[in-house]
């Protein structure tokens, strides 16, 4: 079978062929991946600047936005069945007795660092023809999101973020009867995050650098959100010109990006980073202004990474929600559906939202 791999030594990202998997036992579950979403990540590993093989190994298959179909189950398995459509989680937890979230099966808020994550960190990807995988690791998908559901992990950043808030934001204990919520970035995780905010009913608007007539901008009003181009306001002036937001949810993964916003964040205020950003060099930022603001304006300030099988579950509620009001936009998300061979040259370029490498159809043998 093939899959696409990284090779940090020599430098290289190239399709393999590897050996069928031997057949299934325990509580394991044989997967025929269909489709693999690629993101930054991706490109970040892709170019040598993030992740690791699994220990021994001289390469690490990519993938970790995957959407597979159950072809065989161990003995042990309980609800997994063969033809389930499914999506697995990323992260496994870290071997520490002492980790606390990684034994309540939260490794998302893992301690110590020990976890791996598939296709990132110590373990293989899912971008290969077919994967086993432990059932507990598994979601199902509902079979008419099949077209769309290899969005639910990049979606699941945005529902753990939502999770979060929702928590935190009790401490208002108050009717809110308007929430004015901004995706900072219009990349697949800045535009799942601002859907999701259209989904919870929040008043959505999208920031970005593409000017107010490109097609970002019209798939952002498509889903009833409000687009505001960079090159009309510039970020200093969203709080004067625009007015302040409840929650900010950040997606640029750069930082003076992301600080630069901070102002725009009104009292009580959430703000949520997601973005990985890239070492680069110190840029200043006025750290009395940004901690005067925070304290007299009760605000927040919070990162978050990865998702639990939760998370998984609400983002495929929501992307269900999605497809009922604006199934158009949430398709168009998908700018790129191409075959394995075009992966190497798709993970070290650029372009398009969201980009799929499909390997398999459902229900082909
Ligand atoms: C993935 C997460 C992962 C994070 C850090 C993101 O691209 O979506 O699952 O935890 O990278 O490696």
């Amino acid at each position: 079978m093939r899959a696409v791999a990284v090779f940090p030594k020599v430098r290289e990202v190239r399709v393999i062929n590897l050996p069928e998997p031997p057949p299934v036992t325990g509580s394991h579950v044989l997967l025929k991946v269909l489709e693999v979403g690629i993101c930054g990540t991706d490109r970040e590993i892709g170019a040598f600047e993030y992740g690791a093989p699994p220990p021994g190994s001289d390469h690490l298959i990519l993938g970790h936005e995957a959407l597979a179909e159950v072809v065989a189950t161990g003995p042990d398995v309980t609800w997994v069945r063969k033809g389930d459509l499914v999506v697995p989680t990323v992260r496994r937890p870290c071997p520490q007795a002492r980790c606390r979230p990684c034994r309540a099966e939260r490794q998302d808020f893992c301690v110590t660092g020990e976890f791996w994550e598939r296709g990132i960190k110590e373990a293989h990807g899912f971008l290969q023809e077919w994967t086993v995988e432990e059932e507990a690791h598994l979601v199902a998908v509902p079979r008419k999101l099949a077209d769309v559901a290899v969005l639910t992990e990049p979606l699941s950043v945005a529902a753990k973020a939502a999770e979060q808030a929702q928590a935190l934001q009790g401490r208002l204990p108050w009717e809110r009867a308007h929430v004015r919520a901004l995706a900072l970035g219009a990349g697949p995780v800045g535009l799942l995050g601002a859907m999701s905010m259209v989904v919870n009913h929040f008043d959505t608007f999208v920031y970005s650098l593409e000017p107010a007539a490109s097609e970002r901008a019209e798939l952002v009003r498509s889903f009833g959100a409000t687009y505001l181009s960079g090159q009309d306001v510039p970020l200093g002036e969203l709080r004067q010109k625009v007015g302040t937001f409840d929650i900010i949810y950040e997606a640029v993964g750069v930082s003076k990006v992301a600080f630069a916003a901070v102002d725009a964040l009104g009292a009580n205020g959430l703000f949520i980073f997601t973005g990985i950003p890239a070492h680069g060099s110190p840029s200043p930022v006025d750290t009395d202004t940004l901690m005067r603001n925070i304290v007299l304006r009760n605000q927040l300030l919070l990162g978050t990474v990865n998702a639990s099988r939760s998370a998984y579950e609400l983002a495929l509620r929501e992307l269900e929600q999605a497809m009922f009001l604006f199934p158009r936009s949430v398709r168009a998300l998908i700018t790129h559906r191409v075959p394995i061979e075009a992966a190497p040259a798709l993970i070290t370029g650029h372009g398009g939202v969201k980009q799929v490498i499909a390997l398999s159809s459902a229900g082909t043998p």
